[in-house]
């Protein structure tokens, strides 16, 4: 069995920060979304993935490299317009072959990975199998109606959904697939859509099983998602200091301090992460935030967010929540008078004052 993960996309929802960087490059608890993906694949038994790239594939396969930190073999697909994810399949058919195939979107978290979805696919052997989530928006997700057990309808993004039933950016195939995503006309959005060939599947009355998953599951496009993801993942951490903690700071339960991160007259309150050579003082962090490389904090409080490297924070009055802060950003007192707030600021960037 192989993996195919997607990772083009623009990223629009996430904006300003996908300007510079890939969405599935984003950190989660320090470590990029994509990243989740790849070991949710090795663990499941997958070690041969092809991973899908767009725009952004130069970044991407520097951050992955050639797989052997997982012990995998990767191999890049070049996606020249972002013409849908079954269109992503159509041209990884060199790569996949006849083999059946784990398909993972590159923005989503599984909590508990693939490897019993993948075990049921090798041993019943359906032509597809696909996971399904109650979602409290469905419109915003492929949907499927089922009858007695079986799905009967998939509609890509539905303004009336006919149930609750979301499609998991996760996705099993065997090769039938590719008659489905060579035979289906682009949606109206002008992608090849994965929800029709899979409703192309139903309809020529393959085996098409599904499973309603019932653990935790993130399509991390938005802002509040990644911030839901991040506290899942800090949430599983264990205390593990590998930096310095100072005797006037305290660093307990769940928190993470890596290698090189000193933490001076501070309180880390977990679940957190502070990444290596990180400085923070006369600061508290508060749970779910990460902190990535390099970033200082003085004099500031902040709380279920997550900083991205070599940023710098400084001598803020109120606590900071709810935010993701993009790299290299600085954010610090205007100096003299009069009073006032000075931003230089990226498009589609979006703040909220007290
Ligand atoms: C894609 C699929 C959709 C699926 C979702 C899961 O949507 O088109 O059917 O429910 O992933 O993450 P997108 O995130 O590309 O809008």
């Amino acid at each position: 069995m192989k993996g195919l993960i997607l990772s083009g996309g623009k990223g629009t929802r996430l904006r300003p920060l996908t300007y510079t960087q890939a969405k599935q490059l984003v950190p989660v608890a320090n470590k990029p979304i994509l990243f989740y993906g790849i070991e949710s694949l090795v663990e499941a038994g997958i070690k041969d993935i092809g991973i899908v790239v767009g725009d952004t594939h130069a970044e991407i396969r520097e951050a992955v490299g050639s797989g052997s930190r997982w012990g995998a073999k990767i191999t890049f697909v070049k996606q020249d317009e972002p013409l849908g994810l079954a269109h992503a399949v159509k041209i990884s058919q060199g790569f996949l072959k006849k083999d059946p195939f784990v398909m993972y979107l590159g923005d989503n978290i599984i909590v508990g990975g693939v490897r019993k979805f993948a075990e049921r696919f090798r041993k019943e052997k359906p032509n597809s199998q696909i996971l399904l989530a109650h979602v409290p928006n469905p419109s915003e997700f492929g949907v499927a109606e089922l009858s007695r057990g079986k799905v009967v309808r998939l509609v890509e993004k539905p303004k009336n959904p006919k149930s609750d039933l979301a499609l998991v950016g996760v996705y099993l195939f065997d090769h039938n697939i590719f008659q489905a995503v060579n035979a289906i006309k682009p949606s109206r959005r002008g992608e090849l859509e994965i929800t029709d060939a899979i409703q192309y599947l139903v309809t020529k009355k393959f085996n098409v099983q599904s499973h309603i998953i019932d653990g935790w599951w993130k399509d991390t496009g938005k802002l509040e998602d990644m911030l839901e993801a991040n506290r899942i993942i800090l949430d599983s951490l264990h205390l593990d200091i590998r930096g310095s903690v100072d005797k006037n700071s305290k660093a307990d339960f769940k928190v993470v301090v890596e290698k090189g991160a000193k933490i001076i007259n501070s309180a880390i309150r977990g679940p957190a992460i502070i990444g290596k050579n990180a400085r923070i003082v006369n600061s508290y962090v508060g749970p779910f935030t990460s902190i990535e490389h390099d970033v200082q904090l003085e004099n500031v409080e902040i709380e279920h967010s997550i900083v991205l490297e070599h940023s710098r924070i400084q001598n803020i009055g109120t606590r900071i929540s709810d935010s993701l802060i993009g790299k290299n950003v600085v954010i610090e007192p205007a100096p003299g008078r009069p009073e006032s707030y000075q931003f230089l600021v990226g498009d589609n960037s979006s703040f909220k004052i007290h």
